[in-house]
């Protein structure tokens, strides 16, 4: 969340600015673009979760759009030749929130790659978690690396030296440490671990009640999350069914941003009706995945996903 309010302000994003962003995320995508005082304009997302870069371009080509806040979410890579391609075709500057998407790669470019910045989560759950809350901002521009780096520790650009307002967001030393020391050398595999926890999910789920929407063309998905998605009437069955054979599940996410209660006391512009967005709401459902599951786990969500009756 600080990282993407580094970023945007790193970018001189503030009041009244209009940052075009998914209804379909973790809240803090949309929270910081408020706490910078910018007014989110949200776009409806596609078959597999992710902005909709299509509807993104019609509402960029009617103008008054400063940013593009797109999520990289589930740990797939929203198409990355084209979000530089928008950036540049209507001067938009381009965030890229990575949270759930470390190590994905577009066409071989990696995620947080398209944008002038991108913001990573170091969240315990996240692939590369640290023991406690942690994040980092991303970006090629030093005059960024600096301005955040001052912006993270209270404005000081010199020893008691503030020259605006900033925040106090450094990361902790010891999370630091255990970062780059413990979980980094890790990652890899534990993301090879993810990939064949999803490629088995992949294959093996053949229930006609359930979609799976998969990872877009281009995608090399880290998979931090694996949706599917069932006839909302029947969500709550569904997952029943699937604790009663030993298999837990969660929804990402429940309710669009645009519909929760802290947004009615702000502005903010929405394109279409998101339906898509509404609907992939009442639909999800996010099946187990993570490093530690042993086969024997990832065949028995296979099971249970195909002996539901609907
Ligand atoms: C897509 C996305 N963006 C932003 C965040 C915020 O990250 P943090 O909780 O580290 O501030 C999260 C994590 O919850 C997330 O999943």
């Amino acid at each position: 969340l600080d990282a993407l309010e580094i970023g945007l302000r790193c970018l001189g994003i503030g009041a009244g600015d209009r940052v075009l962003t998914t209804p379909l995320s973790a809240f803090a995508t949309t929270l910081a673009v408020l706490r910078v005082g910018a007014v989110p304009v949200f776009v409806d997302i596609d078959r597999f979760g992710l902005l909709d870069l299509t509807a993104a371009e019609e509402r960029l080509r009617r103008g008054g759009i400063r940013c593009l806040l797109p999520v990289h979410l589930y740990g797939h890579v929203v198409d990355l030749e084209r979000l530089t391609a928008l950036g540049s075709e209507f001067g938009v500057a381009v965030v890229e929130d990575c949270a759930q998407s470390i190590g994905s790669r577009f066409r071989g470019a990696p995620s947080g790659s398209a944008g002038e910045i991108a913001a990573t989560s170091f969240y315990p759950t996240k692939n590369l978690g640290a023991l406690g809350d942690a994040g980092a901002l991303l970006c090629r521009n030093p005059d960024f690396a600096q301005h955040s780096r001052r912006l993270r520790n209270y404005g000081e650009a010199d020893r008691y030296q503030h020259v605006e307002v900033g925040l106090n967001s450094r990361l902790d030393e010891l999370q630091a440490a255990l970062l780059r020391s413990v979980m980094l050398p890790r990652l890899e595999a534990w993301t090879t671990r993810r990939k064949e926890a999803a490629a088995t999910y992949l294959d093996g789920i053949r229930n006609p009640r359930i979609t799976v929407p998969g990872s877009p063309p281009g995608s090399a998905s880290v998979w931090h999350l694996f949706p599917v998605l069932v006839e909302p009437q029947r969500r709550s069955h569904f997952r029943e069914h699937l604790t009663q054979h030993g298999v837990s599940s969660a929804i990402h996410y429940p309710v669009a941003i645009v519909d929760q209660p802290a947004l009615s006391t702000r502005a903010f512009e929405v394109c279409g009706g998101l339906n898509a967005a509404r609907w992939w709401c009442r639909a999800e459902v996010s099946l187990p995945i993570h490093p530690w599951l042993e086969s024997a786990e990832i065949h028995r969500v296979v099971d249970a996903c195909n002996t539901w009756a609907g």
